[in-house]
């Protein structure tokens, strides 16, 4: 291994998909392209330095997460043993915070792996860093699927579609800007946290219970059907496309979720409420906005720059009062990661 440094540091971001990625083959292998808006605040950072001379395999990874070691949880033993399969690196000291909450229905696992993965890439020897962020990519998806969408931005297609040049099962890749319309420059994403806590089911059992699901062709058939369509909504500026694929998308997931094994229902009373009020308030005011949810109750309100203030009092007196402790955070779509030593 040839290091040009011991200590590297990098912030990496959420990602919020449009197009959902729900289904894997081997290898962390994608059923289906997913699409994602990468988020602007809510993000990871994480320094990796070599402390160890020699690699020992007994050598436990020091992993701190927000400052507190995480020897024996599950986070802790998750990410020691990614870094032994895919990397050979003698012992390794980990720190890592991030700028959101826990379980706000924010991927932490998407930033966490992102903002890991480039480091150690980064550690291990010189690249451009087009090939940094393309390898960086490809480790994170093996950590955790949706995470390979957190190396890029403002928009990210992980999976094979024959509209986008060099797309790929194994790496997420930033969109051509020529493909979007400016009324998506900008767009925010406000979260509407109904439930903070913890997720009631791993995305990765709910992936592996899908597998099962009798409806798994159609669906795969319908999200690559969705990519193509939000594909026309983006060139064209066409939110009120953009926003029937999103909807469609967010209440397939959650079908999907609540027909599968064990049949858990992922939303609250307070999810349906919002829904709900989102649907009236569109319909009332004429505004353009529109709700996706990832595997979990908490409710990701997307709108354009341009509406922001007309939006923000929506938000503020018709949807805040349905939140958990009022808690909304306001993020938007970001650039990607940065490096930060
Ligand atoms: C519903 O990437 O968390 O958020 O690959 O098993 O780690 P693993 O799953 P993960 O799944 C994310 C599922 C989703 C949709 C999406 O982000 O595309």
């Amino acid at each position: 291994m040839e290091a040009s440094q011991n200590i590297v540091k990098w912030q990496a971001p959420s990602n919020i998909a449009l197009i959902k990625y729900w289904g894997k083959k081997a290898d962390q292998l994608p059923l289906n392209p997913s699409l994602s808006f990468t988020l602007k605040k809510s993000h990871t950072i994480t320094s990796v330095e070599i402390v160890g001379s020699s690699k020992l395999e007994s050598d436990r990874t020091d992993f701190y997460f927000e400052n507190n070691p995480t020897l024996n949880d599950s986070f802790g033993l998750k990410f020691d043993k990614f870094i032994k399969k895919h990397f050979n690196f003698p012992k390794l000291k980990i720190l890592s915070y991030n700028s959101f909450p826990h379980s706000t229905g924010i991927a932490s696992s998407a930033s966490s792996f992102a903002a890991l993965s480039l480091c150690l890439v980064d550690l291990q020897k010189n690249r451009d860093i087009a090939t940094l962020l393309h390898d960086a990519s490809n480790f994170a998806r093996l950590g955790s699927g949706s995470a390979s969408r957190s190396l890029f931005g403002p928009l990210v297609a992980w999976g094979k579609n024959e509209r986008i040049v060099n797309s790929s099962d194994t790496h997420a890749i930033k969109v051509p800007e020529g493909l979007i319309h400016e009324t998506f420059n900008g767009f925010k994403d406000a979260i509407l946290v109904v439930d903070s806590n913890a997720k009631k089911l791993s995305s990765t059992s709910g992936h592996a219970a899908f597998n099962q699901h009798p409806f798994k062709e159609a669906r795969v058939k319908q999200a690559n059907s969705n990519f193509n369509l939000i594909l026309d909504a983006l060139k064209k500026g066409d939110t009120k496309l953009f926003f029937q694929v999103v909807e469609d998308e967010a209440l397939t997931l959650h079908s999907l979720i609540m027909t599968s094994d064990h049949n858990p229902i992922l939303l609250n009373p307070n999810s349906l409420v919002l829904i709900q009020k989102i649907q009236d308030l569109r319909n009332k005011t004429g505004l353009s906005f529109g709700y996706t949810l990832d595997a979990g109750p908490n409710i990701h309100l997307l709108y354009a720059k341009a509406d922001e203030f007309k939006l923000f009092e929506l938000i503020e007196n018709e949807l805040k009062p349905f939140c958990e402790n009022g808690t909304v955070i306001y993020d938007e779509v970001g650039m990607g990661p940065l490096k930060l030593l």
